[in-house]
C-alpha cells in the first residue's frame, strides 16, 4: 500500500479497493486513518455492498443493508445545496458517528469541495494556559433547528467535553464546533465566549484546513471524532450525488426515536 500526505493532514492512498485485500493492508489502512484522520482514495469504483465491507475495517457499520444517498438532486437522496458550518455527525448525541464515508459517484470534476477542520491539530496549536481552561468546561451542543421536525426545547443536546480524548489514539482533540456547541458549560458566559473564539481561531484557521475537491470515484474516509467537516453552498445545474456509510455505536433514531430529522 503507497500513500502520500495530504497538506495540512490526510493522506491519499493508491489502493484498488474494489479487488481482494488481505488482512495485513485492512490494519495498515485502518492505523493510518487514526494516524492521519482522513484517507483519500481515488478512481474507485464500489457498489453499497463493497464500500460496507470496506467500513467494516474500521467498526460497526450502522443499518449496512440501507443505501443512504446525498445528492443535490432531491430526487436522489437528501442533503439539498444549502451551506453547512462546521460540525461532526451527531455531536449532540452521547454517540457520534465513529468513522464516515463519502463515495462520489456523480459529480462534476473538481467543481464542489468538502472542507475538514481538525481538533487534535487545533488544541495541540494552541498556548498551554488556554488548554488548560478548555479543559475546565464542557461542550453543550445541540440539533441546530432547522434539522428537526421538534419545537427547541425538545430538540436533541448533550455534553461532551471540550478536551476529548480520543477513545482510538488517546490523542487529546478540542470537541467544539461553529455549528452545534450552543455554549460551554462549566465557565460563565464571557469565559465561555472568549474560549470559544479562541478554539475557533484555530480550527478554522485557514491555513489548518483541509479542503477536498470532488472527482467522480473518489472515496473519502474521515475520523468523525477528530475531524469536523463542512461545506459552501452548490451549484444546482450539475447534479452531485454521494453514497454516505458510516460507523457509529447507534443510530440518530434509536437515540432519539421521537425526532425526524430533515435534510
Ligand atoms: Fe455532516
Amino acid at each position: 500500500m503507497q500513500f502520500t500526505d495530504l497538506a495540512p493532514f490526510g493522506a491519499e492512498v493508491s489502493l484498488d479497493l474494489s479487488g481482494a485485500v488481505d488482512l495485513a493492508t485492512h490494519a495498515a489502512v485502518r492505523r493510518l486513518l487514526f494516524e492521519r484522520g482522513l484517507l483519500v482514495f481515488r478512481n474507485q469504483d464500489l457498489d453499497h455492498v463493497r464500500q460496507v465491507d470496506v467500513m467494516g475495517w474500521f467498526g460497526k457499520v450502522q443499518a449496512p443493508e440501507r443505501l443512504n444517498i446525498v445528492s443535490t438532486d432531491p430526487e436522489t437522496g437528501w442533503g439539498g445545496t444549502g451551506e453547512l458550518k462546521f460540525h461532526s455527525d451527531l455531536a449532540f448525541s452521547p454517540h457520534p458517528c465513529k468513522v464516515m464515508s463519502l463515495h462520489a459517484l456523480e459529480v462534476l470534476d473538481g467543481e464542489t469541495s468538502t472542507l475538514f477542520a481538525s481538533g487534535v491539530t487545533a488544541y495541540a496549536a494552541l498556548p498551554a494556559p488556554v488548554q488548560a481552561r478548555l479543559a475546565k468546561a464542557k461542550s453543550h451542543m445541540i440539533m441546530p433547528s432547522d434539522y428537526a421536525d421538534v419545537t427547541a426545547d425538545a430538540l436533541p443536546s448533550t455534553d461532551h467535553p471540550v478536551v476529548m480524548t480520543h477513545p482510538e489514539t488517546g490523542t487529546p482533540l478540542l470537541y467544539v464546533n461553529e455549528m452545534q456547541t450552543e455554549r460551554l458549560v462549566g465557565v460563565d458566559a464571557e469565559e465561555s465566549a472568549a474560549l470559544m473564539a479562541a478554539a475557533f481561531e484555530r480550527l478554522y484557521d485557514p491555513a489548518a484546513i483541509y479542503e477536498h475537491r470532488w472527482n467522480r470515484g473518489d472515496l473519502v474516509i474521515w475520523d468523525n471524532i477528530a475531524l469536523q467537516h463542512a461545506r459552501s453552498t452548490l451549484p444546482v445545474r450539475n447534479r452531485r450525488t454521494l453514497r454516505r456509510v458510516i460507523v457509529a455505536d447507534k443510530l440518530f433514531e434509536e437515540m432519539f426515536p421521537g425526532v425526524r430529522a430533515q435534510a
